[in-house]
């Protein structure tokens, strides 16, 4: 018999584990780049709504994108999906109403009700008579309205107008949708049993090896190269004694413990990034992005005085006495003021005492905006120390700002010293002594 060569065995191991590894991971890529694909494309503009006209809502990601925009434009002052403002909360509606029945509605509610439709009548009564405007809207837009708020049911912080009460529940430097974060949660369950079969798959190779070379072994017409084969091991030994090997190890240890001693040394004291859940989830992005309340309205002291103050309750009470009076985050507000007690906020932005910094002498005199020190505050659901807030951060944009001089006739003869004894470069805030330690330490 001719002898066995089993090469071919070892090298077909190679090839299946190989193949089993590039499925795997062509798997996983498939399915992380499908939740972009079917969830709501975010920054998808809102093109005219190609969805079909009567039939039930398609959940296509464009038609979705459209109603998106449409529902924001049009019913989000007066209707969120998940929660009961003006209007009823939309979650489900397509259960409780045909579209056929939605369309009309939405086009001319009063006219519905004034027919004696009964479940119009029914749920006009049960909103104190209010009456829902019309909109002249196609079947598709309304379609497509309909198809965005079925794809936002159970899903928390995705519509204006309960955007922050999840947030105070969940990780606060969540800033994407619910739907990413159950894609990443598919993905891990996902990514777990493929490690367990691969587990299971490498170790029935084993077994298998091992059985057959139990065989092989017992069979008497081997020559010496064939049980060479049959024999060999793999000698981990070798490798840990290996003074190369031990070298390296080594010197990538010690680097990596250096480089986080280093790191750790420069963070003490810095809070950069530092994100607290505040007591009542205020949003920025809601109030001073999309509603475009300005800075100084809450913030009243920040171009008079050292320091931007806090806004006390009753400055929230200017709106939240007529707005959202029912939100649970805003009866916080109302607690608050009953019990004569602040607002706890958590206090984000704090140089130690040793530091003097003003802010009226940078926003008004200075005329710095907010966002040069605070970051994009107005895109900020909830507010992190955007800056390092370090002494070289100071001093750097102290040596680099050109000082306003323009008409403040206290500089003039300051600046034509200056340019006269070095003109090529700009009178800055450290030319004018800003860099001198008495000025920021007292
Ligand atoms: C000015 C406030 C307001 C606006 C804007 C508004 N609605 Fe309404 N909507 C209501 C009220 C109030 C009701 C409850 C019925 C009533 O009182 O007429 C309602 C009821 C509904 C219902 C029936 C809900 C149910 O549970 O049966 C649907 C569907 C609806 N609105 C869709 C829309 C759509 C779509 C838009 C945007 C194109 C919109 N609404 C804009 C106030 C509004
Ligand atoms: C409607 C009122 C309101 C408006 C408008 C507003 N803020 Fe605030 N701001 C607050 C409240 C309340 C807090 C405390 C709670 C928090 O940190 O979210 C705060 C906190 C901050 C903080 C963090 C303070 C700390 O603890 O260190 C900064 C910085 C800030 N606001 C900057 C801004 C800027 C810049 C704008 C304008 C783009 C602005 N705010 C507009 C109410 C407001
Ligand atoms: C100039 C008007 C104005 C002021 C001042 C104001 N808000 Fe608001 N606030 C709004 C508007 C408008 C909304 C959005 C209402 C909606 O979505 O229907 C809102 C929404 C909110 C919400 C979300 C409520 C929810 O359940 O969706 C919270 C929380 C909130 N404000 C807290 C505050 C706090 C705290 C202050 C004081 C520091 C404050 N607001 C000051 C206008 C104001
Ligand atoms: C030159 C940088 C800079 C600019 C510009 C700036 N801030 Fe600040 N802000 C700071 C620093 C630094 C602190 C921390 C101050 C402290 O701890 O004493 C701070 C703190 C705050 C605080 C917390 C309360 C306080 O005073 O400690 C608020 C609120 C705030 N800033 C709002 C604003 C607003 C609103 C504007 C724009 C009108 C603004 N800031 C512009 C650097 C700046
Ligand atoms: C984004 C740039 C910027 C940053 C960051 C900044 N400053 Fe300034 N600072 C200025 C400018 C511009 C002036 C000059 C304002 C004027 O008087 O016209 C100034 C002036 C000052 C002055 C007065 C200097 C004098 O000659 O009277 C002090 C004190 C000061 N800053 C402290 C600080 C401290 C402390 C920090 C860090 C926590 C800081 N600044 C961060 C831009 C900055
Ligand atoms: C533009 C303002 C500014 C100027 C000018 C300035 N400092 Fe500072 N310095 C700061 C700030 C802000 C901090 C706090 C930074 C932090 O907490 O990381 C600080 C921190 C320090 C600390 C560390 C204190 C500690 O306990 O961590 C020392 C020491 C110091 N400064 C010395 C000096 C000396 C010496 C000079 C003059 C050569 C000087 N500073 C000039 C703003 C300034």
């Amino acid at each position: 018999m001719d002898s066995i060569r089993l090469r071919p065995l070892s090298r077909l191991f190679l090839v299946l584990s190989l193949w089993i590894v590039s499925v795997g991971s062509s798997f996983a890529q498939g399915t992380a780049a499908d939740p972009s694909k079917a969830g709501v494309a975010p920054g998808a503009t809102a093109a005219a709504a190609p969805a079909a006209a009567a039939g039930a809502p398609t959940g296509d990601a464009a038609a979705i994108a459209a109603g998106d925009a449409l529902f924001k434009g049009n019913c989000a002052q007066c209707h969120a999906v998940n929660e009961v403002v003006v209007g009823p909360a939309l979650a489900g509606i397509t259960k409780r109403r045909p579209m056929s029945w939605i369309i009309p509605w939405v086009k001319n509610s009063s006219k519905l009700v004034a027919s004696g439709d009964e479940y119009a009548v029914k749920i006009f009564n049960q909103y104190q008579k209010q009456q829902m405007p019309s909109f002249q809207l196609s079947d598709a837009e309304i379609t497509s309205i309909i198809a965005y708020t079925t794809s936002q049911e159970g899903v928390k912080g995705k519509e204006p107008s309960n955007d922050n009460s999840p947030k105070a529940e969940g990780d606060p430097t969540a800033t994407s949708g619910g739907d990413a974060a159950d894609g990443g949660k598919a993905m891990n369950i996902l990514l777990i049993v493929l490690v367990v079969v691969l587990i299971v798959l490498v170790v029935t190779l084993v077994i298998i090896a091992n059985i057959m070379k139990d065989v092989l072994r017992g069979r008497k017409d081997l020559d010496g190269r064939d049980m060479e084969v049959i024999d060999q091991r793999f000698d981990f030994s070798k490798i840990y004694k290996s003074t190369a090997v031990r070298g390296i190890v080594g010197t990538v240890f010690v680097l990596a413990v250096l480089y986080e001693t280093i790191q750790g040394a420069m963070g003490v004291g810095l809070q950069q990034g530092y994100q607290p859940t505040q007591p009542i989830a205020f949003s920025h992005k809601l109030h001073a992005g999309e509603h475009q309340i300005n800075c100084a309205y809450c913030h009243t002291s920040v171009y008079k005085s050292k320091s931007a103050n806090i806004p006390s309750p009753n400055i929230c009470m200017n709106c939240h006495s007529q707005i959202k009076t029912e939100s649970p985050e805003i009866k916080k507000i109302y607690r608050a003021i009953e019990r004569k007690q602040p607002i706890q906020w958590v206090r984000i932005h704090n140089l130690p005492d040793l530091a003097y910094f003003n802010h009226s002498q940078h926003t008004q005199v200075g005329g710095i905006e907010c966002q040069t020190c605070h970051g994009p505050i107005q895109n900020m659901e909830v507010v992190y120390q955007y800056s390092p807030l370090t002494m070289g951060w100071c001093i750097n944009c102290h040596r680099e700002t050109p000082l306003n001089t323009k008409g403040n006739g206290y500089y003039d003869n300051l600046v034509k010293l200056h340019d006269s004894e070095n003109g090529a470069v700009p009178f800055t805030v450290s030319s004018n002594g800003g860099t001198e330690c008495s000025k920021c330490h007292y």
